[in-house]
């Protein structure tokens, strides 16, 4: 289980994030929701990827800055956004070529899952937050995990790997479990109180065919949304 490299398949991916249901329809539509009025604001896109967030903060009037481990993501997200847009290739496990206080909002959009350790990670996002900035960030659901695998320790943050098919590419994916009391734990080491938990249901203009089947409420376990203030 190598750990996930975006480099090796940036296009699919960007493609299949640009339309398909958890991120165009689900995710990003939440963390817009939770950002609120960014106009003015100062953002960090902590592993901006191919930029659709970014953009999107970008067209509601905030100041963007985008990082992204993968050179390949970081490319994509440049010929979105334009040549002089503040993009950085950086990885979230190690000091961020940020100053202290720089940003308004920090948003990180399904990158902590794939860090084994969050304590540094989160310790220099707060770092760069303002005081009264806020972390908005998406991870996988802790309980989604536990459903699909009933034989594993909960309780355990754990490696785990799966393959998913993303525009015609099947890939593999190298993620971390981490329960619920982990990331709580992580949040206070880091000097972060909660503000927000949310689940939220898909876009109210998600197409219908792009919902799972039998769902009554439209609403399925997938992702779980914090917003986080430091303390
Ligand atoms: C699921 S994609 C999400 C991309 C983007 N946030 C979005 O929602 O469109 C995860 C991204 O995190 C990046 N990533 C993974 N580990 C990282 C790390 N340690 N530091 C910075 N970026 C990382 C990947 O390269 C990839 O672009």
């Amino acid at each position: 289980m190598t750990a996930t490299d975006y480099d090796d398949f940036a296009a699919a991916y960007a493609a299949s994030n640009e339309s398909g249901l958890f991120n165009a329809y689900y995710e990003r539509p939440a963390v817009l929701s939770l950002a609120g009025d960014v106009s003015g604001r100062r953002i960090l896109d902590a592993g901006c990827g191919s930029g659709p967030l970014t953009a999107a903060l970008r067209d509601k009037g905030a100041v963007v800055t985008g990082f992204d481990r993968s050179a390949a993501m970081v490319d994509l997200a440049r010929r979105r956004l334009g040549e002089d847009a503040d993009l950085h290739v950086a990885d979230l496990s190690e000091p961020l070529p940020f100053a202290d206080a720089e940003y308004d909002v920090v948003v990180a959009s399904l990158v902590l899952h794939y860090l084994e350790d969050w304590s540094g990670p989160l310790t220099e996002l707060r770092r760069v937050l303002k005081p009264g900035g806020r972390l908005i960030f998406s991870t996988m659901h802790p309980t989604g995990y536990a459903m699909d695998n009933p034989e594993a320790d909960y309780f355990a943050v754990t490696k785990y790997s799966w393959d998913y098919v993303m525009d015609g590419q099947t890939v593999w994916l190298t993620m971390w479990h981490r329960p619920l009391h982990a990331m709580s734990d992580a949040f206070a080491a880091a000097g972060f109180r909660i503000e927000t938990i949310s689940e939220p249901p898909p876009a109210p203009d998600t197409p219908a065919e792009l919902l799972p089947p039998d769902k009554g409420s439209g609403r399925f376990m997938c992702f779980l949304f914090f917003v986080l203030e430091p303390v």
